[in-house]
């Protein structure tokens, strides 16, 4: 048997690895729908058989249109690699570059069995999030990776490596794209039409990025929102205990409301449909009990509440049954959200009441349109009853996965008016105004040791530097930091590593640099082990221009423009990044977002330390210039703070106009 680095060089070129079986006992990706005429299934095939050299292509046309009338897109089963694929120490993988290897690595967190949504599928998270369309991809990357130098720059198409071109030491290792499309071909079924000819693909965020850390990403920033939106409710700080939140999900990112619910001293009932999903949830201890039956449910929620358990309860079922159980036995929750995959509405994100699972996925492939009218009748219908609910006192809100906006599809009542929804998106009320605005958002770091150790000091170096800031910070950000001590403090006890030892906190632009500048010291002077990766969650200040969730507070009518993600995205890229990548899709839908987000190894240079405060001060203050320029007040005041603090930064200003003048005027 070859080593894994013979592996990773192996040609696909040579003989056909054995043909595989799908596994069993693991999560696998609903089958896509049947989209492609005959004449486009012929080039499907034609498509994944440039591949290969001739001699392949009798057996491997027959085997991939197989795969493509059995899963609606071919996945090349037999091309996925014998070895393990986990975050392993950077000096694993075969390389000739450390900056590659450091991808290699990030890669591998990303598609590993204790990480990954639907591994075999290449799908990280989100029913969608892919990081390859294809095991060739994958195992072609990677060669490339372990082949190039630090004179190279890979060209990643939606998944499909173009090749390496020359370049230099200070470019990107990589350059990816995803499902980048001409605008008027960025509708959800042009996605499915373009994956299934394996043309394009869904890189969610951190999905197509390789930057995704497992579920603890996600956690921080629902224990951010939770505890914000019970300030909100309760105007009586963070206290939540004996408090009731409700909402729906255990998957990818929406499994960590459970954990963060339980955070956050709150009692909190998450639904879910899938059972699998809900198992590995327990299993992993993040949700502490669960469900099938309504009335045992609400029993065992009253005596939670009574006796104030920090507890996540799982129901086993669809959200909806739970809302209107909930609403006939006048358990009123104070907190309220959802977070099925409503950016995927119709192929399996979102499921329907009055049916079981099963027979939802088969009615979702057999009759689409069907199943199409069964789901917008039950948005209508759990629209209705958390209408009712917040009548009742609930404050419920929309958690980036376009529920408020498949929902008015639908014909839900969700309108305030004729432009604006009846309940806030987080970002609205919650991650904009407090987060976003100053600068704060989900920086986060890796140790390619794969050393706890490496972890536990890096946590301590963070943990020091906020609480320095904190001592000279100015008002308006002193929660946040406070926030984030506390959160980096109990990070080790809350047991959230899974895959890559990574950790996050939500940082501004000084915060970032100043962690960033400490962990390459003690790279230097060998206090941690080996090279950090520097990153982010897309989700952030200046990566994502959404108008339904990261950029949805911004009120000067440029939210539907992309041109902050696009500018990241480009500036990141000669600033130092070691991998850059910009999205279509993610969060939200395809077409309903631009995304972008980076990878910096810092490996304790000089180098590394001009990167770090050329990179990250024009990462973070490019979002924060344009909130301010949108009037935004949090931002204005962050922009002129950084602009005390670097004399080559010269933003524009907004002026604003007294509304006398405006209110004289006649159109
Ligand atoms: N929390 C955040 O900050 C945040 C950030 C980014 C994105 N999101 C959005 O949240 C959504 C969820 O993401 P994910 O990665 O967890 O997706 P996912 O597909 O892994 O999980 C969604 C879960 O919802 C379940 N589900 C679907 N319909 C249901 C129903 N009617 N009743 C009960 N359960 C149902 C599914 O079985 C699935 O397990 C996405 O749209 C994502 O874009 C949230």
């Amino acid at each position: 048997m070859k080593n894994l680095k013979e592996q990773i060089l192996d040609s696909i070129e040579d003989t056909l690895p054995e043909i595989k079986v799908r596994r069993e006992n693991i999560n696998h990706a609903p089958k896509r729908k049947d989209v492609l005429t005959k004449t486009e299934k012929i080039l499907a095939i034609k498509n994944a058989l440039r591949y290969f050299s001739p001699q392949h292509h009798e057996i491997l046309a027959k085997e991939f249109s197989e795969e493509l009338n059995k899963y609606g897109h071919i996945y090349m089963y037999r091309f996925k690699p014998e070895y393990e694929i986990k975050p392993r120490n950077i000096e694993e993988y075969p390389h000739k570059s450390k900056q590659a290897a450091s991808i290699m690595l990030m890669i591998s967190n990303n598609l590993c069995d204790a990480i990954a949504q639907h591994p075999d599928e290449l799908i990280t998270y989100g029913s969608n999030g892919s990081v390859f369309q294809n095991w060739v991809q994958y195992r072609l990357t990677m060669k490339y990776l372990a082949e190039m130098t630090d004179e190279q720059t890979l060209v990643m198409y939606s998944g499909h490596p173009l090749g390496l071109f020359p370049s230099s030491k200070n470019s990107p290792r990589v350059v990816i794209t995803n499902g980048m499309v001409i605008p008027n071909y960025s509708k959800p079924e042009h996605w499915e039409k373009f994956y299934a000819l394996g043309v394009s693909q869904y890189g969610q965020m951190t999905a197509g990025s390789f930057m995704y850390i497992g579920p603890q990403g996600i956690v921080h920033g629902t224990t951010i929102t939770i505890i914000n939106a019970g300030r909100l409710k309760f105007k009586s700080g963070s206290d939540l205990s004996g408090k009731l939140f409700v909402t729906s999900g255990l998957g990818g990112m929406s499994g960590a409301q459970a954990k963060a619910g339980v955070i956050c001293g709150i009692v909190t009932i998450v639904a879910e449909i899938n059972k699998k999903v809900i198992e590995t949830r327990h299993s992993q201890g993040w949700v502490n009990e669960f469900y099938s039956d309504l009335d045992e449910l609400c029993k065992r929620v009253k005596k939670a509440k009574e006796d104030k358990e920090a507890i996540s309860i799982a129901y086993h079922g669809n959200i909806v049954d739970l809302w209107e159980k909930l609403f006939q036995e006048n358990i009123v929750p104070d907190l309220g959200s959802d977070q099925t995959s409503l950016h995927n509405p119709f192929a399996g994100g979102y499921y329907p009441i009055g049916m079981s699972y099963e027979d939802a996925n088969k009615l979702m492939t057999e009759n689409p349109e069907e199943f199409k009218k069964a789901i917008q009748k039950t948005l209508v219908k759990h629209v209705d009853l958390v209408n009712k609910l917040s009548e009742k006192g609930m404050y419920f809100w929309d958690y980036g996965n376009a529920f408020l906006l498949e929902a008015g599809r639908a014909g839900a009542d969700v309108f305030k008016n004729e432009n604006d929804f009846k309940y806030p998106s987080y970002v609205e009320d919650i991650m904009g105004p407090l987060c976003f605005d100053y600068g704060f958002g989900p920086f986060r770091w890796v140790c390619t040791s794969c050393d706890p150790k490496d972890l536990e000091i890096t946590d301590k170096i963070a943990c020091d530097v906020l609480e320095k800031l904190y001592l000279n910070a100015p008002e308006e950000i002193k929660q946040q930091l406070m926030d984030n001590i506390h959160w980096i403090k109990e990070a080790k006890k809350n047991n959230l590593v899974v895959g890559s030892q990574a950790r996050i906190l939500y940082a501004d632009s000084e915060g970032r640099i100043k962690i960033a500048q400490a962990f390459n010291e003690a790279i230097k002077e060998g206090k941690i082990s080996a090279p950090i990766v520097l990153g982010r969650d897309h989700h952030d200040v200046s990566g994502t221009d959404s108008p339904y969730r990261e950029t949805s507070n911004i009120y000067d009518g440029s939210k539907f423009t992309s041109d902050m993600a696009v500018q990241n995205f480009v500036g990141d890229s000669f600033r130092g990044a070691t991998w850059i990548s910009l999205h279509n899709g993610g969060g939200v839908g395809w077409g309903e977002v631009i995304n972008g987000g980076f990878g910096l190894l810092i490996d304790g240079s000089e180098e590394s330390k001009e990167k770090i405060q050329s990179m990250l001060f024009w990462d973070v203050n490019n979002g924060i210039a344009r909130r301010s320029w949108a009037r935004n007040k949090g931002a204005i005041f962050a922009i002129k703070e950084e602009m005390k603090r670097e004399a080559n930064l010269k933003v524009t200003l907004p002026n604003f106009v007294d509304d006398k003048i405006i209110d004289n005027l006649i159109f």
